[in-house]
């Protein structure tokens, strides 16, 4: 039921809030942060928690995340730009050397075997073909070797009684119900939470973050729904408004840098995917060696701008773009909104934690995507020659 939407992917994306909410509180232990913020366990009140135990609670075993070398991670599309948030998340926080492969790349050049490697596979549906035989294939030339290759296989996913569920022995939910419109929103925002909160879990296990870090983190996870809400409210009309000056545009370019740079990718996927305008990702910093040759005053750019450690990097690559007359959006934090006049248009996110921006960048993105499609008239959750699960190679 789609209710007062006029498209499965507008509900979708409304969804969200709830979503992350309830991955949220499935998955982290609610009394720890209280507990945490107490610290002090006092006769009348005992601790129902131990503060000194992970808040996350994915019910995976130690024996899979014990020792861990590495993490090779293999998807498709959407699941695969959620991985390189997730890459980025493993590496900083739990200090893991991480992979991001196509499942149809890895398939056919698997790589050198390495040793305690966790392999994730990421699927939403469970059942892309591409995704399952590369992690089959992973399973079948670690089962005969050493002991120190032997397959520790974990699944992401939205449906744990896909083939994935029957392929890995662990899995973790992302919980987002049902997706109909064939863009993935919601379960690409899913996903990425699964991400934080194996990152921060492993980062626990490994001693790589302190507790006060760990407790920052949490308390930043915990504000997304109210802030997607905030991003839902007060921009939904504008960025609809906006979206029509982008009728017959036929080019978009999203720049992004660090854990943003998939979101640029994300951006320019959910764009051409319903409504069929030719977008590209790129990372911000790499336009100057040859991208840059095709902006001009008719190629709009979308420059994701969060405040943190590659901010002044994105505004003076997003200055170069302005220098070729390119029309230049910003999405950025609206505490900074003076810095970047460097803007013609801003779509404004509350400012965060640099690490937990992705989230919040994500949703104009999917807005703008949604309004320019639905604004030329096109079938926004049937795009022409695409399918929500992808079961032939
Ligand atoms: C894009 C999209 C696709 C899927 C891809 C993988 O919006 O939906 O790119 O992300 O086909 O699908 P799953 O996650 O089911 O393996």
């Amino acid at each position: 039921e789609k209710h007062s939407f006029k498209h499965f992917m507008l509900k979708e994306i409304h969804e969200q809030p709830g979503v992350v909410r309830d991955c949220l509180q499935a998955y982290i232990n609610s009394n720890w942060d209280l507990e945490f913020e107490a610290k002090t366990t006092d006769e009348l009140h005992p601790a129902t928690v131990d503060i000194n135990q992970s808040p996350i609670e994915l019910g995976l075993p130690d024996e899979l995340l014990e020792n861990l070398e590495q993490v090779q991670i293999i998807a498709c599309g959407t699941s695969w730009h959620a991985s390189l948030v997730g890459k980025y998340l493993l590496e900083q926080l739990a200090d893991l050397p991480t992979t991001v492969e196509y499942a149809s790349e890895a398939r056919y050049a698997p790589s050198p075997l390495r040793p305690h490697t966790l392999i994730i596979g990421v699927t939403q549906s469970g059942e892309t073909a591409d995704t399952l035989a590369a992690l089959s294939m992973e399973k079948q030339r670690r089962l005969n070797a050493p002991t120190q290759f032997k397959p520790r296989l974990l699944g992401i996913t939205n449906r744990t009684e896909s083939s994935l569920g029957q392929l890995v022995p662990h899995l973790i939910n992302t919980r987002a119900g049902i997706e109909i419109g064939v863009a993935a929103t919601k379960t690409f925002t899913a996903q990425v939470i699964a991400f934080y909160l194996l990152a921060i879990d492993l980062a626990w296990r490994r001693q790589t973050l302190s507790q006060s870090r760990v407790q920052e983190l949490v308390k930043g996870l915990r504000k997304l729904p109210s802030q997607i809400e905030l991003i839902l409210n007060t921009q939904e009309a504008k960025i609809e408004d906006f979206s029509h000056q982008f009728s017959d545009t036929k080019d978009f370019i999203f720049l992004g840098r660090g854990i943003n740079f998939p979101i640029a990718l994300e951006g320019a996927l959910k764009l051409k995917e319903i409504s069929y305008i030719h977008a590209e990702g790129y990372p911000a910093g790499e336009m100057k060696h040859g991208p840059i040759a095709l902006l001009d005053k008719d190629v709009p750019v979308v420059a994701i701008a969060m405040p943190g450690s590659v901010y002044e990097k994105v505004i003076s690559n997003a200055q170069e773009a302005k220098a070729r007359d390119a029309h230049l959006i910003g999405v950025t934090a609206k505490e900074t909104l003076e810095e970047s006049d460097v803007f013609n248009n801003i779509l404004p996110v509350p400012l965060v934690d640099e690490l937990l921006s992705p989230i919040l960048a994500v949703i104009p993105l999917q807005l703008l995507a949604y309004y320019i499609a639905a604004r030329r008239g096109l079938d926004v959750d049937q795009p022409r020659n695409l399918a929500k699960s992808v079961t032939v190679e």
